[in-house]
């Protein structure tokens, strides 16, 4: 159902890869919502993933850019400025990669050169954009800036790794550059920290199935799914929350506020075998 809410913006979307991308339904809830937009990806992505389809279907240009590289984030902007006109109104953050999760290598057995890249990518790359989009004053007055964060940057989290740390510094970054851009041009910036989703980033968290089962029956209202956080982020672009910024908004159907339910607690983990070694110790990275 449309409510008109983003009739005349303009918007641009980073991180959209196949259907199960948050991203992906977040665009197309925009362009429902009356936005235009403009999608970018990495050339990867652009080649191995979908976004092709989703721009055609969408009628909107897709824009190859590594988010790490602030000249491919310039030609983003300027391009989008050119194509949808400017000022733009709204932009999504919805990127993440941890080389280290992709290799297995535990929290106690880091590679700092693959670390280096997971907080580039997961949240320098934000700092990034937004540094870009304000010297080229780009973004309107009372524009809203979002990127996905994750409750694992608050409380660890068995397996998540260094995109915990990612998400700490992602969270940090919305509520520093959102305090100068507030002050300077009266943006908003926020962060959205979702419930454990099926996409590919995803599905790359060690034991994310029973990630999302624990999750689920410790959310009174059950685990966020990628729909309603496109419905959260169309709010967050509207105009109905011009004073909300450098926030960090849960949209975890309750779990983040939950100690234990009596669903999580009657399912309470039998043993611990499937995560010991060979020697019996448990293996906790
Ligand atoms: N899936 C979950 O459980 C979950 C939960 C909370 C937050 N999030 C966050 O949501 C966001 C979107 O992830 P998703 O779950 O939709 O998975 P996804 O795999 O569909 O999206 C991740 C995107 O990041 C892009 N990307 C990777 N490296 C990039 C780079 N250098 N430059 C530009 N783009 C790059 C990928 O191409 C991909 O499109 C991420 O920030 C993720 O951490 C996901």
């Amino acid at each position: 159902m449309s409510y008109n809410l983003l009739k005349g913006k303009r918007g641009i979307i980073f991180g959209a890869l196949n259907e199960q991308s948050i991203a992906w339904k977040v665009a197309e809830r925009a362009v429902e919502e009356g936005a235009t937009i403009t999608l970018s990806n990495t050339p990867m992505a652009i080649r191995m993933g979908e976004i092709n389809t989703l721009g055609e279907k969408l009628h909107c240009e897709v824009i190859p850019a590594d988010a790490t590289s602030v000249e491919d984030l310039e030609t983003v902007f300027r391009r989008s400025m050119e194509v949808l006109g400017s000022p733009i109104d709204f932009i999504l953050h919805s990127i993440g990669m941890s080389p280290n999760v992709r290799k297995k290598r535990t929290y106690d057995d880091l590679d700092y050169d693959m670390l280096g890249k997971t907080l580039d990518i997961s949240a320098v790359s934000f700092h990034k954009m937004m540094q870009t989009a304000k010297k080229l004053n780009a973004v309107a007055e009372y524009g809203s800036i979002l990127a996905l964060s994750y409750v694992a940057a608050q409380r660890t989290f068995f397996g998540y790794n260094d995109m915990a740390d990612a998400k700490a510094l992602l969270e940090s970054v919305a509520r520093s550059f959102g305090y100068i851009y507030g002050r300077e041009k009266n943006v908003r910036v926020n962060t959205i920290s979702q419930s454990p989703t099926p996409t590919t980033a995803g599905s790359g968290v060690k034991g994310m199935d029973k990630l999302m089962d624990f999750a689920n029956r410790m959310s009174p209202l059950g685990n966020a799914d990628a729909d309603s956080c496109a419905d959260y982020c169309i709010m967050m672009f509207s105009d109905l929350t011009r004073k909300v910024t450098m926030q960090n908004l849960y949209h975890d159907g309750g779990f983040s506020s939950v100690g234990m339910s009596l669903r999580a607690m009657a399912t309470y983990e039998k043993g611990l075998e499937e995560y010991m070694d060979t020697d019996g110790h448990i293996i906790y990275g």
